[in-house]
């Protein structure tokens, strides 16, 4: 008997659907061909959901996501990105947001040798939405908890373990956030001794979102407070291509949703020319995920194999071909 996955497919707003649209070229393809198999569900968030339920993360889609193995997603767009995102991550305590920056040979990259691994805080920090204005007083506040903290500092340590890598690096602005980062680098330190295969030191970020631009290869993983994250993964998005190569997972103790990390770009919406890599690594990282490492290994070698080639590009890639088209050219190499 094969394994059998249940995987949500929500496409979500704008090129999120162009997107997952072309990683459902490449899905089919792996269930053709792997020795297991997968069951699509797909869900709507966002514009479509509120159409048909009224709500832009309805129960429809909470209770779908609950009852699958996990999920690859489009795009969430406004008015609704907040509310659709926060249902998955927080809905779903995907506490650790994953975003690989690695350059994929033939891309273009501006650093060729960038292979490291943000890690983002999910559900905490400035982001947390604790905050409050009052007359000519503008506040929100970076909140952490000792258990948010230690949770994702545990999961930097085992994913360098289950990766192979040497070392993790905690990024902070300790100096100046005294009440918050102090702290949570002497957790961080704290917590390293429990794991002394691996390095362990810390920068500011600033300093650290320069070392990305110009000695990526120095890093391996890199965890940051939520904010800290989403700005420095947009960095190392810029080192390794643009929006165009840039993925996530967001991954909670029993759930991983995982998704390419550009918007609904509205301009491009519907008219199939984006680039669909972002989205179909993403489906890889989901494989690497459940486990299926294999498929997850011979889609990255498809999507290499087609950039080398150089014939099947997007507009990004001064190409002119399709979304469809390298999907499509993707999946044909891993039939090879
Ligand atoms: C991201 C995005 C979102 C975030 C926005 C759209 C809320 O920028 O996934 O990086 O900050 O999490
Ligand atoms: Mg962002």
């Amino acid at each position: 008997m094969k394994k059998k996955y249940t995987i949500g497919i929500i496409p979500g707003d704008g090129i999120g659907r162009d997107a997952i649209g072309a990683a459902r070229i490449v899905l089919d393809a792996v269930n053709a061909a792997a020795d297991f198999k997968m069951d699509f569900k797909p869900m709507d968030t966002g514009e479509l959901a509120l159409e048909k339920y009224g709500d832009p993360f309805p129960r429809e889609t909470r209770e779908g996501i609950a009852q699958t193995d996990a999920v690859l997603f489009g795009a969430a767009g406004n008015p609704h990105t907040v509310k659709v995102l926060m249902g998955f991550r927080l809905g779903f305590n995907l506490y650790a947001n994953v975003r690989p920056i690695k350059s994929l040979p033939g891309s273009g990259a501006i650093r060729e040798k960038a292979d490291l691994i943000i890690v983002r805080e999910n559900s905490e920090g400035l982001y947390r939405g604790v905050g409050y204005i009052d007359e000519d007083y503008y506040v929100n506040l970076r909140v952490f908890t000792r258990k948010g903290m230690e949770r994702i500092l545990r999961f930097c340590f085992e994913l360098g373990r289950r990766e192979g890598r040497k070392q993790v690096t905690f990024t902070h602005k300790a100096h100046v956030l005294t009440y918050t980062d102090e702290p949570m680098r002497q957790m961080f330190y704290e917590m390293a001794k429990e794991y002394p295969d691996i390095e362990a030191n810390d920068m500011t970020i600033d300093a650290c979102a320069m070392q990305i631009v110009m000695h990526p290869e120095r890093f391996d993983i890199i965890f940051a407070e939520n904010a800290n994250g989403d700005i420095l993964s947009d960095v190392g998005a810029g080192v390794v291509g643009g929006m165009g190569f840039a993925y996530s997972g967001n991954i909670g103790d029993s759930m991983g949703v995982f998704e390419p990390i550009h918007g609904t770009a509205p301009k491009y919406a519907g008219k199939n020319v984006i680039n669909p890599i972002a989205a179909i690594m993403a489906a890889k990282m989901m494989f690497d995920y459940l486990g299926e490492k294999e498929t997850g290994t011979k889609i990255e070698k498809a999507i290499i194999a087609v950039l080398m080639e150089g014939k099947v590009r997007t507009y990004d890639l001064k190409g002119r071909s399709s979304t469809t088209d390298v999907a499509r050219a993707i999946a044909e190499k891993m039939s090879q």
